[in-house]
């Protein structure tokens, strides 16, 4: 059971759909409000609706977080209707899997746009809106494949790769403010966004290398998201979780 977030608020980007939509209801219902963001307005509705149901907190925040403009008024416009910031979350991504010769500039902006440039502004916008003596944590969405890197992926191994070392030098920078930042490094969890890249065969693979013997849900990352943003985590900082049962460390 994680600590609760009761009184605590918390910013999550990309959270409309998968892995951010699940660390939303998470953190609801440990007690958190939610700032729920996501590029897509009826995402953010659907995922404020549900919170509401569960009896939980929400302020919905449809904006593209992938320019520094708007990450900031996202962040800045939650903190300002919460009160407070306490937990913000870098999830928001938007992913193509190419062979080398075939990536193009268009989608080599975009992606880093999002999953890199955006990590950086939401971890500025955050450290100026969390309260300089209560602190706060940053938890970044990494990926499995920033260690164990799939082929077609290079923009995608290296930008959660970058992840990683943003992570790490952001934890140096912010730490004297009492500002954690880690991050999650996910395997492969069924999502809406990893649907098309995914088949029976290829999941059946990967659960044969898993000694957990199963692909991650979307509960079990936002699960470790919770861990990260509350007290039970209070002394790790710099650190990242890898959330793959296992597969990327051993060999069956
Ligand atoms: N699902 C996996 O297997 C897996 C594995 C490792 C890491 N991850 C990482 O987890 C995170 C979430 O992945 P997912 O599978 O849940 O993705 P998803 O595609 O299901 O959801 C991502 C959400 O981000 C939103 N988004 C995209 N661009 C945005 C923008 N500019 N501003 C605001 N919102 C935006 C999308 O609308 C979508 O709702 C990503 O960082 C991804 O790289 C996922």
């Amino acid at each position: 059971m994680n600590a609760s977030l009761e009184g605590r608020a918390g910013f999550i980007s990309g959270a409309g759909h998968g892995i951010g939509r699940a660390a939303a209801l998470a953190m609801a219902r440990l007690g958190a409000t939610v700032g729920v963001n996501d590029l897509k307005q009826e995402f953010v509705e659907e995922t404020v609706a549900e919170i509401l149901r569960l009896g939980g907190k929400a302020i919905p925040l449809p904006q593209d977080v992938s320019t520094r403009d708007g990450m900031r008024e996202a962040v800045l416009r939650f903190a300002r209707d919460a009160g407070r910031l306490d937990v913000m979350v870098n999830n928001a991504a938007w992913v193509r899997y190419q062979p080398l010769a075939e990536i193009t500039p268009e989608v080599m902006d975009r992606m880093v746009d999002i999953g890199f440039k955006s990590v950086i502004w939401g971890i500025q916008a955050a450290a100026e809106a969390m309260d300089p003596e209560r602190g706060g944590s940053i938890i970044n969405v990494a990926s499995i494949a920033a260690f164990k890197s799939p082929a077609r992926s290079v923009v995608y191994s290296g930008l959660k790769a970058g992840v990683l070392g943003i992570t790490r030098a952001a934890a140096a920078d912010l730490g004297a403010r009492r500002i954690r930042v880690n991050a999650v490094a996910p395997g492969a969890v069924p999502t809406e966004g990893t649907a098309k890249h995914r088949n029976a065969e290829l999941d059946a693979k990967r659960i044969a290398r898993t000694p957990l013997g199963r692909l991650g849900t979307v509960e079990d990352i936002a699960d470790a998201i919770c861990f990260l943003a509350g007290d039970g985590s209070r002394f790790i900082s710099a650190d990242v979780l890898r959330l793959d049962g296992g597969a990327s460390e051993t060999s069956l």
